[in-house]
């Protein structure tokens, strides 16, 4: 899809249909009042009546305009102008993009970041607005006979008053598209099912991601060399399955070999049935989503390929299934890490830790300036932050900030909880050096202490996306995050 920036008049601009905002208020203002008066005053006759409406998300398709250069009229409610910020401005370019896609109209010219934006640079604006087209237009069809039809917009010209600052506006374009590949290919990867998605179909899309890019690499361990390296924790959670796991390392070279790189690492458990601690039923088709830092850090990896910034990245994945089995992990099993310490495994349902940990150790080994990992790891992070905010724990105050920034910037918020030592202290076992389960009390928290003794000195973040990784119910499926703050942040370092 295409986004050109465009600066002139809006009254005269040719467009099969602009995409006008309406803000509380009586009297249209900016390019929606200049199309009013190129047309008679149609539009305001439309808000003067009720059909077109102020509130947030409303939209209303006004075809046949005459008199004016542009065919139609999109018109989009944005609430208080005072109050119209970064995040009112994605929800009225969604609400957009969704209107439009039951139309089947080609091109539209969006006129809602027109007027400067209060906090909000053309950038931003202009990287909000393709993310948000992207994502409001994404599918996932690939599994259904039939598609369901329409969406034909391909071309969105984003128009903004300030032709000074086209260039910067350009330059979000730009990587906002990059982003917005990078989420499409987590959804996809988190979307399938588990029965396509397996450890080896993630290597698979590995290999495919280094394909398209010179300067990066792919290597794919299978089960006999974690056991050459001592990764006793990821195998016992591999152990009950048939399915063979695998570790996809993804090497992105953007600058001199002599560099520390960032370090990522996603968990990628494609399917967690919790093992012998069997889950209960209720959503359990859920868990194929239990691969989704996985998904987020080879979506990452996707947009550095696109983007060549100059650092150097290093994505680790460990991918198997967690399942129940004759052969499966017992609780009660003590397996010893790559790191050398051992674990009794007291709930085999909380194998994230066991495969991520194995995953660090083996991160560290790069010694990268940056370790920062990803995962869907507690029901109890939902309970703290809901579906609102990723959970981060660092043992790095400079990094958790650069994090946190990244995330506001990126409308794709984190939100920093603790991981003090004496979260560890349930985790005490009679018989190996910890468990790897403890009280249900902190228990976002608890998994990230178990982490940290993973990491010893390198700075490092853990990011907990079980409450903002997939949506449930009617809308169920991958969002995407947390890719716009994993790229973000990486973009300005
Ligand atoms: N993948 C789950 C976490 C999860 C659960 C994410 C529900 C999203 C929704 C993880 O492997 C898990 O089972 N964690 C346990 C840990 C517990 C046994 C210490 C949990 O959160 O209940
Ligand atoms: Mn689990
Ligand atoms: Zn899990």
């Amino acid at each position: 899809m295409e986004f050109p920036v465009k600066t002139g008049e809006p009254g005269s601009q040719k467009t099969a249909c602009a995409i006008l905002p309406i803000f509380e208020g009586h009297r249209l203002k900016g390019p929606t009042h200049e199309v009013d008066i190129s047309c008679g005053g149609t539009l305001s006759q439309l808000v003067k009546t009720g059909s077109a409406s102020a509130r947030p998300g409303r939209t209303l398709l006004v075809p046949n305009l005459q008199g004016a250069a542009t065919d139609r009229v999109l018109l989009v409610g944005c609430g208080k102008e005072t109050k119209f910020n970064a995040k009112a401005l994605r929800q009225a370019i969604s609400a957009a993009a969704n209107a439009l896609s039951l139309t089947g109209i080609k091109e539209a010219t969006s006129y809602l970041a027109y007027a400067p934006i209060k906090d909000l640079d053309e950038y931003y604006a202009a990287r909000t607005t393709v993310e948000a087209t992207h994502s409001a237009l994404y599918r996932f069809e690939e599994l259904k006979s039939k598609s369901s039809g329409k969406i034909k917009l391909s071309r969105l010209p984003i128009a903004i008053n300030d032709s000074q600052k086209a260039k910067d506006a350009r330059l979000g374009v730009t990587h906002g598209r990059a982003i917005s590949t990078g989420m499409r290919l987590a959804r996809d990867l988190a979307n399938r099912p588990a029965n396509i998605c397996t450890p080896s179909h993630l290597a698979e899309e590995a290999r495919t991601i280094a394909k398209r890019y010179k300067n990066i690499h792919t290597k794919v361990l299978a089960e006999h060399d974690m056991k050459r390296l001592g990764m006793g924790a990821m195998l016992s959670v591999t152990h009950g399955a048939e399915e063979p796991a695998r570790l996809i390392v993804l090497e992105y070279k953007g600058t001199g070999a002599d560099v520390a790189p960032i370090a990522i690492c996603g968990k990628g458990v494609t399917f967690d049935t919790g093992g012998i601690s069997l889950k209960p039923p209720p959503k359990m088709d859920e868990m194929k989503f239990d691969m989704c830092g996985a998904a987020t850090v080879m979506g990452t990896m996707e947009v550095l390929g696109i983007l060549q910034p100059t650092i150097n990245v290093v994505a680790v994945v460990p991918a198997c299934e967690n399942m129940p089995g004759s052969r499966a992990t017992r609780p009660g099993d003590i397996v010893k890490t790559m790191s050398g310490q051992t674990v009794e495994i007291l709930n085999t349902d909380a194998e994230g830790r066991l495969i991520l940990c194995d995953a660090l150790t083996y991160a560290a080994r790069y010694k990268p300036r940056y370790l920062i990992d990803v995962a869907t790891l507690t029901g109890a992070c939902v309970v703290a932050v809901g579906h609102i905010y990723t959970g981060l724990f660092s043992n790095n105050e400079d990094l958790a900030s650069d994090i946190l920034a990244a995330g506001k910037r990126s409308l794709d918020p984190a939100w920093q909880l603790p991981v003090d030592e004496e979260y560890g202290a349930s985790l005490r076992s009679n018989f190996a050096d910890f468990a790897n389960s403890g009280v249900r009390d902190g228990g976002a928290s608890i998994a990230a202490q178990f982490l940290s003794r993973f990491v010893e000195d390198t700075p490092w973040a853990h990011l907990d996306i079980a409450g903002i990784a997939w949506k449930s119910s009617r809308d169920k499926g991958a969002t995407g995050r947390p890719v716009p703050l994993l790229t973000d942040f990486l973009l300005n370092l």
